[in-house]
């Protein structure tokens, strides 16, 4: 192994852990734009925060609102966004200490993203406004932390407006990273690798061309070199090392462009994801001050207009499926695992190729696709050539254009309004242009819903890309644009319920049979048959690999997620998952549908279908052939039987040799619950996840097809439950549960003031005192109304609830008490506070009756205007009660998501149903060495 790291001054620390966070909009007025440094609520250095609760990032508040019949449709009935302003501002905190030794060193805080427009403020300063939900951010806070000492940072997200018209969650749902770095260092994203060969067909040695940018922040120039390395898949040195020096001007940047040969180079692709390491050092003024690891990978795309998209050359049809950031149990806040877990789930069914519909993705995603092997449609959120849209498009591509699977950028989705306008083909040409710039070597489409029409932006775009519209508008537009090349950006859009075989309005379900899709959409079987004679169409890519929270068609409420997936919100297989394998995998299968357990329907006639790839079917019932058929290509065999329980059989025939067979039994009644996890150890890295199936099984321990248990479930050892799900497009249990108790906050705003000689011993802070004709004060003024040597009393009252009383605390906190104040209620003093700049908090619990109840704070000013200022609230956090995790299992099945500490051990989960045999599962937490983290 050739490591760099070593010597230099690099830190690339996570901040995930520890953050408070507060629901709500209480402090509207604490971005302050007059001052500089004195922020207010929250954002001051000095607020206290103890009430809040404590969290692990990613968070997303969405999933854990109640659904609401009224709330958006298309976002999945979660209560926010538009006409929802108390659950649409969230505010996180977290403190952080730097070492003294750091003093000279540059310090970035970095989001990969906050969904969504946030205000980001450290120790009081405002360092800056973000307002895409999708796109990273980075900001440079060395001047204003503490070197030796303690800082904080706020921030605020406001995700009253949507930016999708699906689910898309809220909040710091991405990772957040602090990095340090020398004064002279590489840029952010400023390594660019790529790798090509003559013709771009990977023949002959690869030329290995990298540019890195050098960025200079001090006020002299700086002579540099920047030396690299690469690194094979097997970990040994590629070639030898090779290096380029320059001067970089004072406070400027400069790109150094380096490359070499790689002479056998081992090629990318998804089905042999070979990664090489670039290793960059960065010596300034013979110094050594950065270095970095880069992974990358050796391979070319194209399309061609009659072959097709080609991957190193050769025609490879895409076989994708497009899909949003979103999954049962955590909503968009995926643990790094989970994007792993996703895609090896599709990849199961021959799936080589992911869309970030519709927007960009978050990059253990692309690392995750780089790893495993999936190429990658990589989408900006919004068409627009303003300053703005090209600066997050600019950003996107440097960020992801190192992945060796991102193969595909796409500028935007279905923008019906200006697509075919000239204005529309313009602004596309500036994004794509921008690509060819940046990104040379990587193709450009747009997901156009179209069929045959040229104009605006399928005019310009390089790849002509279709959403849908499957049939002869294909044929005819290929006839009339020979030249250009074509990609199914996004088809199917079939509806199916897992484990449904009958629509089902009032519920909400669609058959899983292969029969429903909108007017716009197809079936499975239609797009797929329709592409696959089509080589020069190069595959497509399917809407969708999961069903999604949000856009509920063919139905709404009381359905709240999406029916198009192949697979459902927990990633368990639909009956389409198998269509999908027989003719996108090389493996002999057979699959069968529907299940067979039908009580009730003795006699009937079932409409039995079967998926597979080989020559011919035979099926059986209980032992008896319903006859052999041969299999059509891309398509699937039906048989017509009259329902019996027992066993129906499938087997496959290749050759006339049997390769392949599938059943589906008759089962008795639940019986018993099993557990079973994705992988048999997880890492103790205190984010590393499981995912565990639940499923119902009867007394022989066969699946049961339509068992809706409820479940209960227990975990001990070191971790915790992240999430819960079913793949139920209808169900209204919650995926989460906050396993510490709300804190509610109500404001003081009612105060009454009266002048007094001094401050101690005032007769005027007792119980009983008519102060109906003080004067009214606003105590949320940012600065008070007593003059330097002015005292006064000021009062206000509260009236507690019964539950209040009852609360694991009730506090009241000042926003500022200037300068000395005496804190009283009922006439009893609570506390005391001598510093004008803090933000003083009192414990008032123990003082307060059911009732009404008096607060009087006399006040002294000493100096300037004072007073009560800034906001008073009363916060009660709530008894915690232990989250009572359960879920029914939807159609025999659920899924756990379970979560490690860094400490090492055991998890053990129990699982209860009332009236079956509990199960019980261990799965160890192995030591694992945890991100580098901020303390
Ligand atoms: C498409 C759109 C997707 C989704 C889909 C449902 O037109 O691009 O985001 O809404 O329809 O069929």
């Amino acid at each position: 192994m050739v490591s760099f790291a070593a010597d230099s001054p690099r830190e690339h620390l996570s901040l995930d852990t520890n953050w408070k966070f507060h629901l709500g909009d209480d402090w509207p007025s604490a971005l302050r734009l007059d001052k500089a440094g004195e922020s207010g609520g929250p954002a001051a250095e000095k607020f206290n925060d103890q009430g809040w609760r404590t969290l692990n990032l990613p968070h997303d508040w969405a999933i854990e609102l109640p659904f609401d019949p009224n709330a958006d449709t298309s976002h999945g009935f979660k209560p926010l966004g538009p006409g929802y302003p108390k659950n649409s501002i969230g505010w996180y905190r977290r403190t952080f200490e730097l070492p003294k030794d750091d003093q000279g060193k540059r310090i970035w805080l970095q989001f990969d993203g906050v969904f969504r427009d946030s205000t980001v403020w450290v120790n009081g300063w405002l360092v800056g406004r973000h307002e895409s939900g999708y796109h990273p951010f980075r900001h440079d806070i060395t001047d204003i932390v503490h070197f030796g000492g303690k800082n904080t940072v706020t921030v605020k997200a406001d995700a009253s407006k949507f930016e999708g018209w699906f689910y898309e969650g809220a909040g710091i749902y991405r990772h957040v990273w602090l990095d340090k770095t020398a004064p002279v260092a590489i840029a952010q994203y400023g390594v660019f690798v790529s790798s090509q060969f003559k013709q771009n067909v990977p023949d002959g040695p690869a030329r290995i061309q990298v540019k890195v940018t050098v960025l200079n922040t001090q006020m002299k120039p700086a002579a540099v070199t920047v030396s690299c390395k690469c690194i094979g898949p097997k970990g040994t040195a590629s070639g030898g090392g090779f290096k380029q020096s320059g001067e970089v001007q004072a406070a400027g940047n400069r790109e150094f462009d380096l490359s070499q040969a790689i002479r056998s180079p081992e090629l990318w692709s998804p089905e042999s994801p070979a990664l090489y390491k670039l290793a960059t050092t960065v010596e300034a003024d013979g110094k050594v001050v950065d270095s970095k690891e880069t992974e990358f990978g050796i391979r070319t795309v194209a399309f061609d207009q009659d072959r097709g998209f080609l991957l190193n050359g050769k025609p490879y049809v895409l076989k994708g499926t497009c899909n949003h950031q979103d999954m049962a149990g955590v909503g968009a806040a995926l643990p790094d695992a989970l994007q792993y877990f996703r895609v090896a789930r599709l990849k199961e069914f021959g799936c080589n190729s992911y869309r970030t519909s519709h927007n960009p993705p978050t990059p253990e995603l692309l690392d995750a696709c780089d790893h495993l092997g999936m190429i990658v449609m990589d989408e900006s959120r919004l068409l627009g050539s303003d300053e703005e849209n090209l600066r997050r498009w600019d950003m996107q591509i440097l960020r992801d254009r190192n992945h060796p699977s991102v193969g595909i950028w796409s500028v935007a989705n279905e923008e019906f309004v200006v697509q075919s306008t000239p204005q529309g083909g313009n602004v596309a040409r500036t994004m794509q242009d921008y690509v060819k710039r940046l990104d040379p070597l990587r193709p450009v489409t747009y997901a156009a819903p179209e069929g045959d029409s040229f104009a605006g932006i399928n005019g310009i775009i390089e790849v002509r890309g279709w959403n849908y519209h499957v049939g002869p508008d294909m044929d005819k537009y290929h006839a009339k644009q020979p030249a250009q090349p074509n990609v199914g950006t996004e088809q199917a859009s079939t509806v199916c319920t897992r484990g449904i075989y009958q629509n089902d309005k009032q519920r909400g379900y669609v058959s899983a049979y292969d029969d429903n899709a909108p007017d716009w959409a197809t079936t499975t079987e239609r797009w797929w048959s329709y592409f696959a004679d089509r080589p020069w169409l190069s595959g497509g890519f399917v809407w969708t690999g999961f069903d999604y929270r949000g856009e509920p068609t063919p139905y709404a409420w009381p359905c709240i997620n999406s029916h198009f997936g192949v697979l459902d919100t927990c990633g368990f297989a639909k009956d389409n998952f198998y269509y999908y394998q027989a003719w996108w995998t090389q493996r002999a299968m057979v699959h069968l549908l529907p299940h067979w357990t039908w009580p009730g329907k003795e006699g009937q006639e079932i409409d039995v279908r079967c998926f597979s790839n080989c020559d011919e079917v035979e099926a059986f019932l209980n032992g008896q052939s319903l006859g052999k058929q041969a299999m059509p290509r891309n398509s699937h065999l039906r048989w017509k039987v009259k329902y019996a329980p027992g066993t129906l059989l499938a087997r496959g025939f290749k050759a006339g040799q049997v390769v392949a067979e599938d059943k589906v039994e008759t089962t008795g009644a639940p019986s018993a619950l099993k557990l079973s996890p994705d992988r048999p150890a997880i890492h103790a890295d205190g984010e590393d996840v499981g995912v565990v199936t639940v499923a119902v099984v009867d007394a022989q321990g066969r699946f049961v097809p339509m068992a809706d248990n409820l479940v209960r479930f227990e975990l001990s050892g070191p971790g915790k439950i992240l999430g819960v799900g079913n793949g139920d497009p209808s169900c209204h249990e919650p995926d989460t549960y906050i396993d510490q108790a709300p804190t509610r906050s109500l404001s003081l705003d009612q105060w009454r003031m009266k002048g007094v000689p001094n401050p101690n011993e005032r007769p005027e802070v007792a119980e009983e005192v008519k102060d109906g004709d003080w004067d009214l004060v606003d105590a949320r003024a940012a600065s008070g109304p007593l003059n330097p040597g002015q005292s006064a009393v000021f009062r206000t009252r509260f009236t507690a609830k019964a539950e209040d009383l009852a609360a694991r605390s009730v506090t009241i906190v000042f926003g500022m008490i200037d300068d000395e104040g005496w804190v009283y209620v009922n006439g009893r003093l609570a506390g005391e506070s001598h510093d004008w700049s803090s933000s003083p908090v009192f414990d008032i619990r123990k003082f307060l009756h059911s009732g009404e109840n008096v607060i009087a704070v006399a006040v002294k000013n000493n100096e300037a205007q004072g007073g009560l200022n800034k906001g008073v609230t009363v916060q009660i956090a709530e008894k915690p009660t232990p989250p009572d995790w359960k879920r029914s299992v939807f159609n025999g099945l659920a899924q756990i998501i379970l979560q490690s500490t860094s400490e090492r051990g055991e998890l053990k989960l129990t699982a209860h149903a009332d009236g079956v045999a509990p199960a019980t599962l261990s799965v160890p937490t192995q030591p694992y060495p945890a991100k580098p983290t901020v303390p």
